[in-house]
């Protein structure tokens, strides 16, 4: 291997580590932790094996690297499609209605990726890791054609040591990764593929465990005490006496606590270092100041430093109480929350970092204060950012199941999540049949139990959409009840039980279609004005009042917050996307984001006028207004004219019928005679123009930093167009490059990766992702028939790229040999080894030296895989260094031979042919000298 190809690698990592300071990216100089994002070859579909017959076949399938197909190191994947991770091959798909309705009718299937890579000699004796954050959905990984993971689950992540099966140096290891994603766990769009990052982490052989900080603070009397565990692992062969330093730094960068521990640490085992650290006075993490503070643990062995790692947490205290609810640091406070899936317009599941925090700043400014990822734990970068915006979090796990494999999914989650401050609690499970039985409440035990041995902290809850009141039931294993929708239940639970905790852990479900006025069910059209609900929710107000009412329900998670695809209740085809947002599918507000926005924002006035006021054909009719405000009083003015003035209900807000007539119609919020805030809308004329309005005016040259556009038209006087619907065409001028486009609607069937969208109902999104090391700017552009095009300009910014392994093309080296016994007189090169021998020949990899020798003659045999790409009489077969002289034969043919016996190399032509041959070499020893095949042999690409 090119030592170059590294060394710039190691130092960038550095720099990375400098630069960045979140928690899950963990500084740390010793390690490195290395994206693999990059150079994925993906075929969609299965790649057939033939069935296994006879004893040949059905000895190598036992083996350990008796992989068949494309999951062996040496397949043939030239024809694949090249692509970087996180992907999502769902949302390339097209729309069909034969496909499932709650996965948003897009085609599933199965799916393979593989990826080549290469690790320095100077690797060798070090960990190695490879971490996949998810994978959707089941999915099966091979490394070097060895099965190293199978797992079922696509909201997983798992750490994989695949160090035992790794080669170093110019031999190229080979990943590959079968997706099954015609399973499903959801009733959801779940995506298909590797939708989040992938990670080659190295370390010392003794080293801290991924995720094996653990410093999550308790309060204590007057003080705050941080318990520290560290877990530490170890691939070494001897035991290690190592000593872990561990502090506590504050938001000011400075270090507050400090404290030293010593471990042993046994050869291929775990240990655990702990202490207490006191933080006096510590800043409290709260939504409104979210201050956080970093813990660090290095490990050293003597005076070398052998690992570090960091979390970032934050101190802060979390109780339910029976009779009023959450209390956050002493302090009541109301959840006001929703529930949320994980996909986004353009993208799927394959959500850029950015866009997440794009959707959660939306959230934040709907005055939500916690969010419940339904109906499974997010990616970690999401909490990290949490953390970081404050958002309380109900963290949830996937399956409601206590056997080994589902257990250790609910582990992983706690693991990894519970040092983020944000994380307030855990749900086992959603609406799980069994949760009003027996067999229901000695499951919830059980994994309550898994959850508390890894965190004490946090209570544990589940959304129970039945079955509280029967006699042994799940919500007795909880800490906090969790109710969906049964808002009927909340007196009587509360009654009957007034020890207990209880909380919406889901309610409202209520339909609307963002900047639709009028239902027309016919057209899957439904209205904006809060009076949709499905017949198992309440609107968002009636769902609000009853958990605003009651001081002892902790609050609300309304479903949902932003839409997501699949599950288009109340309709199925053509409708492929949610209807239940407060937000739409790309991001932009609904009527109820501003009537919660009312609900919940305190510190602020809000007001804002439902519907906009382009009726044309509605002269003079009446047009209902709704005011969505939380000042006390508003007055509505239409041209001028007051034509309304009433108090606002603080739940079901204001409304007036007003007769249509075009112009301009405000709102002005009253707080007594005086006007806090004033919204108004305007009738405009058609469309003449595009406006492009991108998030940000810059972007981060990283390759990953994605920026959503929005695209709206506005008429001759520059006023928006609510009713716009053009069919509008994009193009990226500069390093960049459109990674999708939506609208929010929820009947669209156009496609998510495309140049071109329509407006829907005004607005549109396209989202740019900056290419890797990209300069200057981007420059987008917006077209329609008819309009003026809109044209915006991106800075890149120049970032620190995210350390990474280069993808290594891919080698065919021969390693598995068969040699036979030598023999006195010349071998027949073409001799047939009997299907069911494993053991007259033995077995070897280069290099096969063999010491003097009486009887001279010696076959090797091996079977080669040939690439397409090497498959055109041009490629070289090439025996790096023979011993002996030597002949060499492929599929009966002699392709060429070595006739001076001292150590050399062999390289012949490979005539195009077969895809699998045969290679025997006839090896002569001199009498005395060892013989052998001394070094690598390698089919390597040849020049024309
Ligand atoms: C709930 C369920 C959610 C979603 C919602 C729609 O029963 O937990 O995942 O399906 O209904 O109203």
């Amino acid at each position: 291997m090119n030592p170059m190809k590294t060394r710039p690698v190691r130092f960038l990592c550095l720099l990375w580590a400098l630069a960045c300071c979140d928690g899950v990216a963990a500084a740390a100089a010793d390690r490195e932790r290395l994206s693999l994002d990059q150079g994925w070859l993906f075929q969609l579909g299965d790649v057939p094996t033939s069935p296994i017959k006879g004893h040949g076949s059905s000895y190598y399938n036992g083996k350990a690297d008796g992989a068949w197909g494309a999951a062996t190191a040496d397949f043939d994947d030239s024809g694949w499609r090249r692509l970087d991770l996180p992907h999502d091959w769902a949302v390339e798909g097209l729309f069909d209605p034969h496909e499932n309705a709650s996965q948003g009718y897009r085609p599933r299937g199965i799916g393979w990726y593989r990826r080549y890579l290469q690790l320095p000699p100077s690797d060798r004796g070090r960990h190695i890791e490879l971490q996949f954050d998810a994978i959707a959905t089941h999915s099966t990984v091979w490394i070097n054609g060895i099965l190293v993971n199978r797992n079922w689950s696509g909201y997983n992540g798992r750490n994989l040591d695949i160090t035992p099966y790794l080669r170093y140096g110019e031999d190229v290891n080979t990943i590959a990764v079968r997706v099954d994603a015609d399973a499903m766990e959801g009733w959801w769009y779940e995506g298909a593929g590797i939708y989040r990052h992938t990670w080659l982490v190295k370390r010392e052989a003794v080293h801290i465990a991924t995720d094996g900080l653990h410093a999550d603070p308790v309060k204590t009397g007057k003080g705050w005490t941080l318990p520290i565990d560290v877990t530490l692992e170890s691939s070494a062969s001897t035991a290690h006496r190592v000593t872990v330093d561990v502090s506590v730094i504050g938001p000011a960068g400075v270090e507050l606590a400090h404290g030293s521990v010593p471990a042993t640490v046994q050869p291929l085992a775990t240990a655990d270092a702990r202490l207490r650290l006191e933080v006096r006075a510590p800043h409290l993490w709260s939504p409104r100041d979210p201050r956080l503070y970093q813990v660090r643990a290095v490990l050293r062995e003597g005076g070398r430093r052998l690992d570090n790692t960091e979390v970032q947490t934050g101190f802060r205290t979390i109780r339910f109480d029976p009779d009023h609810g959450l209390f956050l640091n002493g302090e009541p406070m109301k959840i006001q929350g929703v529930c949320i899936h994980q996909d986004h317009a353009g993208v799927g599941v394959a959500v850029p970092e950015s866009i997440w925090e794009f959707r959660l700043r939306r959230l934040k400014e709907m005055g939500v204060n916690a969010i419940r990822f339904a109906h499974n734990a997010p990616a970690a970068e999401v909490l990290a950012m949490t953390d970081r915006m404050g958002l309380l979090v109900l963290d949830e796990n996937r399956h409601f199941n206590p056997s080994p494999d589902y257990l250790q999914q609910l582990t992983w989650m706690v693991r990894r999540d519970r040092n983020h401050p944000s994380v307030m609690m855990w749900s086992i499970f959603n609406e799980e049949p069994l949760q009003g039985t027996e067999a229901g409440y000695e499951m919830a035990r059980r994994m309550v139990s898994a959850v508390k041995s890894l965190d004490p902290t946090r209570p544990v809850t589940a959304a129970m959409h039945a079955g509280l009141f029967t006699p042994i039931n799940a919500a007795q294993a909880l800490d906090v009840v969790g109710v969906n929708y049964q808002s009927w239940a909340y007196d009587r639970y509360h009654k009957e039980h007034p020890t207990r905790p209880l909380t919406s852990t889901e309610d409202t479900s209520a339909y609307m279609s963002r900047g639709e006025f009028r239902s027309d069910q016919g057209a899957h059209v439904l209205d904006s004005y809060d009076d949709e609900p499905a017949s198992w929710g309440s609107t968002h107000r009636e769902a609000w009042r009853a958990i605003a009412q009651r001081p002892f329900i902790a609050g609300s998670f309304l479903w949902t917050g932003i839409d997501y695809r699949g599950e288009p209740s109340p309709f199925e085809w053509p409708s492929a996307s949610s209807f239940f947002g407060a937000i739409d599918l790309a991001g932009f507000p609904k009527a109820a984001f501003h009537i919660h926005q009312a609900h919940w924002v305190k510190d602020r006035p809000v007001v804002k006028i439902l519907p906009h006021w382009n009726w044309p054909g509605s002269e003079g009719q009446p047009i209902k207004v709704m005011v969505a405000s939380n000042a006390p009083r508003v007055r509505l003015l239409l041209n001028g004219q007051v034509v309304g003035e009433g108090s606002v209900d603080p739940i079901d807000m204001a409304s007036f019928d007003v007769p249509y007539a075009p112009g301009v119609l405000e709102a002005v919020a009253l707080r007594g005679a005086i006007e806090v805030a004033r919204d108004r809308e305007e009738t405009s004329g058609p469309p003449a123009r595009l406006v492009l309005t991108p998030d940000r005016a810059a972007l981060a040259n990283d390759g990953l930093d994605a920026v959503p556009v929005t695209v709206s038209a506005v008429d001759a006087q520059g006023r928006p167009v609510p009713i716009a619907n053009s069919l509008v065409r994009f193009d990226v001028e500069g390093d960049g490059k459109l990674i999708g486009v939506g609208n929010g609607d929820p009947n669209s069937h156009e496609a998510d990766k495309a140049r071109e969208r329509s407006l829907y109902n005004g607005l549109a999104q396209l989202i740019v992702q900056s290419r890797r090391d990209g300069a200057g700017s981007l420059t987008l552009h917006a077209s329609a028939p008819g309009l003026q095009e809109a044209s915006a300009e991106l800075t890149l910014r120049a970032a620190p790229a995210v350390p990474s392994v280069p993808s290594a093309e891919p080698l065919t080296f021969m390693l598995n040999w068969r040699i036979s016994p030598p023999q006195a007189t010349r071998a027949d090169p073409n001799v047939v080894l009997a299907g069911n021998d494993m053991n007259s020949w033995g077995w070897g990899e280069p290099p096969m030296r063999q010491d003097p020798e009486v009887q001279p003659f010696r076959l090797y045999r091996s079977e080669l895989n040939v690439r397409a790409d090497t498959n055109d009489g041009h490629a070289l077969l090439t025996f790096r260094k023979i011993a002996g002289s030597a002949e060499v034969w492929v599929d009966g043919v002699k392709l060429g031979d070595k006739s001076n016996p001292e150590p050399g190399p062999l390289s012949v032509l490979l005539p195009r042919g077969a895809t699998h041959r045969q290679v025997t070499l006839l090896v002569q020893s001199r009498p005395q000298e060892p013989s052998g095949i001394l070094d690598r042999v390698l089919l390597e690409r040849g020049r024309r």
